[in-house]
């Protein structure tokens, strides 16, 4: 049985080193000989990872491969794909590489229930995109609507507006509590025509729960006829019992389980809104990505396994060379929210400041992650990461053939992104980089190309980023399957949001400058 090791990293001999390592190479430049390309450079399918503009050298790599080892990696990356309980805290496995492995592969334990589930729902998703599925009019579905938020959202959402953008049927996205998001996704919609997805693995979230009575109270008004809702909402959750409640028959309720992080859980059920939008062969072909990246993820040895590498890096930047921040530019639209998905993957998974057996860690753990879509960055924050005072680290993607035929906009788009990478290197005391004299340079840098944007190389790419946050939480000693900082604000916003009713002041659940701040909004809203 799988043990996490209860060594703290900074006790580890490599650790050590690599603080020495950082220690002797301050201040001396990123090395930039051509035969560096060839060395620090791996792809995986449609993957192509360029880590050469790195601060690293053959001893950083070796040291960085040694805290792979001594931190037990090997054995944590086996304990995952075997199902053993590495979500420690909420004792529990991490089965997400289970959805994607195809039918006879994956555990035996999961695997009969993975695939039944996962026939089901492509089949629903088949029946809506043909419109063999009716609405309670007998007419075909025109528009989804996906109600989720968090890990039930941003995967969806990101590989949907990825891969297909203009999807018949329409889908759209329901998140957060504020009205105007509910207001805004039912505009313009008719309910003979329109299917609800409710997506929630526990089914108590605040912003899905409300926005899923706010749609059922939408149709019902409209329709009158509350047993239409078997033609018009289906869940997706793992607490079947509150999707009967809110009225779904069986056959409208689809499983995720407790033993998928939510986060994690894209290639589950919660990607209906995907294989509606793709079909099959395309759900299909995303989860063939993944597994691609799952069968490296678990056969290379470490020096040249990609999700490794990245997280032995992002340890190294934070860690060593002081980056505070880690910075996800895409230089391609159609993945502008990447930067939002990889937020939630990489803060929640590892913004920890707890070990497995409960000590306080002695390091900082995940970085803070933020980006943007590119080139539109560059006339914004990147005046920042040019000439700023932060150190920071960045992931520039980028796709080699483009979804369109403007030639000459991709081929600005391409120069741009290796400008960029360029520039971020730069050593400005010579040649080229003297123009921008002032410009700081040296920040290490990761370039991610993708062949094309095809649903394989999202596939892959994403698990790869899974598995980078599973890796780098194994070093830091966290576990990355669990998110028990986020439970205080929902604790908090309960009597908070009693005291902006009619309800008397508790007094006792809020602070007072917080009270404060309550008696002034009520005294604006009731003098309106
Ligand atoms: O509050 C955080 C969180 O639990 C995320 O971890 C999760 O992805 C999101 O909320 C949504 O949770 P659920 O799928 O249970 O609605």
């Amino acid at each position: 049985m799988w043990t996490p090791s209860n060594k703290p990293p900074e006790q580890l001999a490599s650790w050590q080193r690599l603080a020495a390592l950082a220690e002797q190479r301050a201040g001396q430049p990123i090395e930039r000989e051509s035969a560096r390309f060839e060395t620090y450079s791996a792809r995986i399918g449609p993957v192509f990872i360029d880590y050469s503009k790195q601060r690293i050298d053959a001893q950083v790599i070796a040291a960085l491969i040694d805290l792979a080892e001594e931190s037990g990696l090997d054995d944590a990356v086996q304990a995952l794909f075997d199902g053993e309980h590495v979500n420690t805290t909420e004792d529990r496995p991490a089965l997400h590489t289970a959805l994607r492995a195809p039918d006879g592969e994956g555990p035996k334990a999961v695997a009969g229930l993975v695939e039944a589930e996962r026939s089901r729902f492509l089949t629903f998703a088949e029946d809506v995109r043909s419109g063999h599925w009716r609405g309670y009019t007998d007419k075909a579905i025109r528009t989804v609507v996906h109600i989720g938020i968090g890990g039930s959202h941003l995967g969806p959402e990101l590989v949907c507006q990825a891969l297909r953008p203009n999807s018949d049927p329409e889908i759209r996205f329901l998140t957060n509590i504020d009205g105007d998001a509910a207001t805004t996704a039912l505009a313009g919609l008719d309910p003979a025509t329109t299917l609800f997805i409710v997506a929630s693995k526990s089914f108590t979230t605040l912003e899905t729960r409300t926005n899923a009575a706010t749609a059922r109270s939408w149709f019902v008004e409209r329709t009158c006829e509350p047993a239409a809702i078997a033609r018009h909402f289906v869940a997706v959750t793992a607490n079947d019992k509150a999707a009967q409640a809110f009225g779904m028959p069986p056959t409208n309720r689809f499983a995720m389980w407790d033993w998928v992080g939510g986060r994690y859980s894209l290639w589950s059920a919660v990607g209906l809104p995907i294989a509606i939008s793709l079909g099959r062969s395309g759900f299909d072909d995303l989860l063939a990505g993944a597994y691609l990246a799952d069968r490296h993820f678990r056969t290379t040895t470490p020096a040249r396994n990609l999700p490794v590498l990245l997280a032995l890096l992002q340890v190294w930047n934070s860690n060593f060379l002081g980056a505070a921040t880690h910075a996800l530019l895409a230089y391609d639209r159609r993945l502008r929210l990447l930067p939002d998905y990889l937020q939630q993957l990489e803060m929640e998974s590892n913004g920890k400041s707890t070990r497995h057996d409960g000590t306080r860690v002695a390091m900082h753990t995940a970085p803070v992650v933020w980006g943007g879509e590119e080139t539109n960055g560059q006339h914004a924050f990147h005046q920042l990461l040019h000439q700023g005072t932060r150190a920071f680290s960045a992931d520039l993607i980028a796709t080699i053939s483009p979804g369109h035929g403007l030639q000459e906009h991709h081929r600005w788009l391409l120069a741009n992104c290796f400008a960029q990478g360029q520039a971020l290197l730069a050593d400005h005391t010579a040649g080229v980089e003297a123009q921008g004299s002032h410009v700081r340079g040296q920040h290490p840098v990761t370039t991610i190309l993708l062949d094309t944007l095809t649903p394989r190389a999202l596939g892959t790419l994403l698990a790869l980023f899974e598995h980078r946050a599973f890796c780098a939480g194994v070093i830091w000693g966290t576990n990355p399957f669990d998110q028990p900082g986020v439970e205080l604000g929902k604790v908090l916003a309960g009597p908070i949001q009693d005291e902006l009713g009619d309800a008397q002041p508790t007094g006792s659940a809020v602070d007072s400058p917080t009270s404060e701040l309550l008696a002034h909004a009520k005294k604006i809203a009731s003098a309106r």
